[in-house]
């Protein structure tokens, strides 16, 4: 298999387009074309997907290619030369556009150079990163080693989402994809929106393209993420919806003029639950992530907010992703009607 962006061409017209796209040199003539009911999948040559992008929605995926045999055994066959590597080697990599991340055995780090390159011209990377010890620190920077090339900025394509950043400085939590999607999915119609942890706009950008909201307001404290999130809203065509703000969340001024409230951001959130009181309009609807044990998610979650508003309703929790033994990463949605007396800061 072989990570490319494919064009998705309805079916009806495929024939003609892929003809005409196939003789001007864009398509990628070492991964095959795939199909499903409705479309045919076209796989499109890295400099031509920005201007392609324009006439099709684009989408990343696997193509199978021409050698059957899997990368990870096409990797092993070229470092055979270093059996002490072959256990010790990941097996499993996460691609942002033509960036590959790998989480490397530190028991491979003498031979990184060699591992760079040879994951990166068996998949087609323009660089390969390793990742050494995750996230960390208030605005998540990620801890990243460059073992192959130089280039660190790319875009990652999602649901017609372009989050463009650079992978050395701004997280990416992939395990968010089903949050993202459940955000471009609500509808927000005419609403004001905050979203207290803006990121480079991970689900800001699906909300304020697809849920209908009126003005969403994202606030991001990082100026590296907040400089991403600026061009984000800019290539996705979102700049009458979205106002970015660089800002500390508990600076926002205003009070009850929030819809909805997004609080993507996990260990500390309640501390930033009373910045979001005073914003919430009464009746509005907070989307309050943290971790929790497994065993007493709910529980908690009555008592933070109990802690901090009179009156809510729990309208729905769901677990987004596993985040250690025991706990999970959870997101509550929660229709909130603050007192007065106790929800101004
Ligand atoms: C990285 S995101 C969390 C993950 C994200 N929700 C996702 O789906 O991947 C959290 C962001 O909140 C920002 N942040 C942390 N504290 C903040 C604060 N007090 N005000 C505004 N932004 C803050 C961080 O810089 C970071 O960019």
């Amino acid at each position: 298999m072989k990570r490319v962006v494919f064009a998705k061409i309805p079916s009806g017209t495929a024939g003609p387009v892929i003809k005409e796209i196939m003789g001007s040199g864009k398509v990628d003539l070492h991964a095959k074309i795939s199909k499903d009911a409705e479309y045919r999948y076209v796989p499109i040559l890295p400099e031509y997907v920005d201007e392609l992008s324009a006439r099709f929605e684009m989408v990343e995926g696997d193509a199978h290619t021409l050698d059957r045999r899997s990368p990870q055994e096409r990797i092993r066959e070229r470092l055979s030369g270093h059996p002490e590597l072959l256990s010790q080697l990941p097996d499993k990599w996460e691609y942002v556009g033509d960036i590959v991340i790998l989480k490397m055995d530190p028991g491979c780090y003498d031979q990184k150079e060699i591992i760079g390159r040879v994951y990166a011209e068996v998949l087609g990377a323009k660089t390969v990163c390793a990742d050494i010890r995750g996230v960390s620190g208030e605005f998540r920077r990620p801890s990243m080693e460059v073992i192959y090339g130089t280039d660190t900025e790319s875009v990652r394509l999602e649901n017609g989402i372009r989050y463009g950043f650079d992978v050395t400085k701004v997280m990416f939590a992939s395990g968010n994809t089903d949050e993202r999607m459940r955000m471009r999915n609500l509808d927000c119609a005419g609403e004001t929106v905050v979203d207290m942890f803006a990121g480079i706009g991970y689900f800001t950008l699906p909300l304020a393209k697809f849920s209908g909201a009126r003005r969403v307001f994202a606030c991001e404290k990082n100026p590296e993420s907040y400089q991403f999130l600026v061009r984000n809203v800019r290539d996705n065509d979102v700049s009458d919806v979205v106002i970015p703000v660089l800002a500390d969340n508990r600076d926002l001024l205003g009070r009850a003029f929030a819809d909805r409230i997004l609080m993507g951001y996990v260990q500390t959130t309640s501390d930033f639950l009373p910045a979001a009181m005073r914003m919430i309009k009464p009746g509005g609807i907070i989307h309050y992530h943290d971790t929790f044990y497994i065993s007493e998610y709910r529980e908690r979650i009555d008592s933070v907010f109990s802690a901090n508003c009179e009156d809510y309703e729990v309208l729905g929790i769901r677990e987004v992703k596993s985040f250690a033994p025991s706990v999970s990463h959870y997101v509550a949605d929660v229709r909130v009607r603050p007192s007065r007396s106790r929800c101004s800061p």
